[in-house]
């Protein structure tokens, strides 16, 4: 039988797991190993691809859109403390042009307290029905209280409520004292407008850095970047 020497343990040598599985590797006909699928829908040429990343993501953004794809505008935020302890949730893109891309929150929620050590940050949308995904790096600014409340009035009733109501990312000792904060919002507000918090608004991620991924066959998958320069875009193929 094989034995490694002692220190000298080659990485293929397992030892027995000291954890539990909580997806058991030989359950029913599927294993984790067997959830993966080939690319071959599309593809992503450096020479055809626009010359400008806000129009490319345009253009990919319509094709979702299209596609029908649910919760398209769903994207990963990723942020960072000022230590460097990243932190990621999903939030949903409201607007973009090419200024970049908009989405709203909480201003006192983990994101935000993120946001305001270090404005880096990183967004990800995956449209798994195209098998593409685009990454987008960059600088967080608020947007004006303008701008914010052009949108917070087109919310639902509720929503704006909800935005009164809640202290984003805080802790809450139950979920009554929630319903009842919104209770007293509803009361507070019922006569009229509700205005915008002075805690909520939208940030504008300010890109310099994009990546568009198409899934390909045999894990060649096409990756297009564009970095922000001095003198404008510069387009690269990355090996996938
Ligand atoms: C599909 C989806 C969309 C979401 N959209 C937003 C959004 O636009 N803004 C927001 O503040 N939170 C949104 N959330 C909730 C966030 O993921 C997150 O729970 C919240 O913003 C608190 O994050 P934080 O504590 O890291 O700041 C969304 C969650 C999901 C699943």
């Amino acid at each position: 039988m094989f034995a490694p020497k002692a220190g000298h343990v080659p990485a293929f040598v397992f030892s027995p797991p000291e954890f539990s599985l909580y997806w058991d590797m030989k359950e029913g006909n599927l294993t984790i190993f067997d959830l993966r699928k080939d690319f071959k829908k599309g593809s992503l040429d450096e020479k055809e691809v626009e010359r400008n990343p806000f129009d490319q993501f345009n253009r990919w953004f319509k094709e979702a859109v299209a596609s029908e794809i649910p919760e398209v505008n769903a994207m990963t935020l990723a942020t960072a403390s000022r230590s460097g302890r990243p932190s990621a949730r999903t939030v949903l893109l409201k607007q973009y042009d090419d200024r970049g891309f908009v989405f709203f929150t909480n201003y006192g929620s983990r994101k935000a307290h993120d946001l305001a050590e270090n404005p880096q940050a990183a967004l990800l949308l995956f449209w798994e029905p195209l098998e593409r995904q685009v990454r987008i790096v960059g600088r967080a600014e608020k947007v004006s209280p303008a701008e914010s409340f052009e949108y917070f009035r087109t919310r639902p009733i509720d929503s704006q409520l909800g935005a009164w109501a809640s202290q984003q990312s805080s802790e809450i000792s139950a979920r009554a004292l929630l319903e009842k904060a919104f209770g007293e919002m509803l009361e507070k507000f019922k006569n009229g407008e509700v205005p915008l918090p002075p805690f909520w608004g939208g940030y504008r991620i300010v890109p310099d850095e994009f990546e568009f991924w198409q899934g390909r066959p045999n894990r060649l998958h096409d990756r297009i970047r564009y970095t922000g320069t001095v003198g404008g875009w510069r387009i690269a193929r990355l090996s996938p």
